[in-house]
């Protein structure tokens, strides 16, 4: 069936602007880090993508070694484009990054010009665009210097390959030198995209002042501790979750009694605002405003729906920010 997007798509989500840029984005945005790949179902992918799209989600993140395998999440981005969005295209925010390992030999990772480059235009092709919105430098690399780095992401903006440029996994220190740069050559760092949530707060301590300085946004990836703020594992480890799965990147050793008890503390709060606690933890990421937008993954489309509910509650009482400081510290 030919895909309609739903006329009131623009009613309930918010857009917030990327720091001092012109560029608003969703105050939730859908990453396609796990579950869009070749090894998961093209349905659920797509049904997941068109879903946010009609929920008001304008942007999506992915990144050359998304997937597994590697590039798969792209390809599925590309056959979603062709078949259902195309006729949407100037609706849509697609970012994309390299920066970690893609291909064999001294090219295929980090941050040179050379992989750059190669990278963005491998990524172009299987996603079938001619221009991403952001593209980012994935990571910094400590053996290419930052100048070079920054160069190619301004040449990339000028060869009109992408519109904007972003930095994520760079230290305070490291965006302040990056964006530096970026600035001296005439493309401002629009975006950095930093993890954090309730369970990690690093950007707190002095990478939302550098942001600030230098007028860019931040999209924060990772807002529900990949799961963890959510009620998935308070009574176990749900066989279909991603602790229960491949995932290298959470397991259950992750999941301890102590998180699990700040989890139930953390849960009554939620209940008592009349939210869910992944709705809490959304809102939370964004308090304040100093977050652009919180950059969730999903395994289903209920998970959306229930994680864009967030936006009907965003205001906290100090003495709900009290409490949830008292059990964070603990
Ligand atoms: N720049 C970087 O280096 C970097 C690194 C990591 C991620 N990212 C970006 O950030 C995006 C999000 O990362 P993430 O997937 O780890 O984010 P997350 O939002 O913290 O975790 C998403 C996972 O939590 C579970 N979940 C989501 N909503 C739920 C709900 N309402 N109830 C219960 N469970 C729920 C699902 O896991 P189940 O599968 O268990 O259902 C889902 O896959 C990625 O796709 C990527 O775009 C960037």
């Amino acid at each position: 069936m030919v895909y309609q997007a739903s006329a009131t798509r623009y009613a309930e989500m918010k857009y917030n602007r990327s720091g001092r840029s012109g560029l608003k984005l969703p105050a939730i945005s859908l990453g396609m880090w796990h579950n869009f790949g070749g090894l998961d179902l093209h349905e659920n992918g797509r049904a997941m993508l068109l879903r946010s799209f009609d929920l008001g989600i304008t942007h999506f993140d992915l990144a050359n070694n998304y997937g597994p395998p590697p590039g798969s999440a792209e390809e599925l981005m590309g056959r979603v484009l062709k078949s259902d969005l195309a006729a949407y295209r100037d609706e849509l925010i697609i970012s994309t990054k390299a920066g970690y390992y893609m291909w064999e030999g001294p090219y295929g990772e980090w941050g040179s010009r050379k992989y750059l480059i190669s990278s963005l235009d491998q990524s172009l092709k299987r996603m079938g665009l001619e221009y991403v919105d952001i593209f980012y430098s994935h990571r910094p690399d400590p053996n290419t210097p930052f100048e070079e780095t920054m160069q190619a992401l301004d040449s990339i903006v000028r060869s009109g390959k992408a519109l904007y440029v972003g930095l994520s996994n760079y230290t305070a220190e490291q965006t302040k030198e990056a964006a530096s740069i970026l600035k001296s050559l005439g493309t401002p760092l629009l975006i950095h995209q930093p993890s954090y949530s309730m369970f990690n707060r690093w950007i707190e301590d002095g990478l939302q002042d550098v942001l600030d300085d230098f007028g860019a946004g931040s999209i924060a990836f990772c807002p529900l501790a990949q799961g963890l703020l959510t009620n998935k594992y308070v009574s176990g480890i749900p066989t279909d979750s991603r602790a229960a799965g491949k995932s290298a990147f959470l397991n259950t050793k992750d999941i301890t009694e102590e998180k699990l008890n700040q989890i139930r503390q953390l849960n009554e709060i939620a209940v008592s605002r009349g939210q869910s606690l992944a709705q809490m933890a959304l809102a939370w990421v964004l308090r304040g405003g100093r977050v652009t937008s919180a950059l969730i993954g999903a395994s289903r489309v209920s998970q959306i729906e229930e994680n864009v509910a967030a936006l009907k509650n965003l205001e906290f009482s100090s003495e709900e920010l009290d409490r949830i400081e008292k059990i964070l510290k603990k």
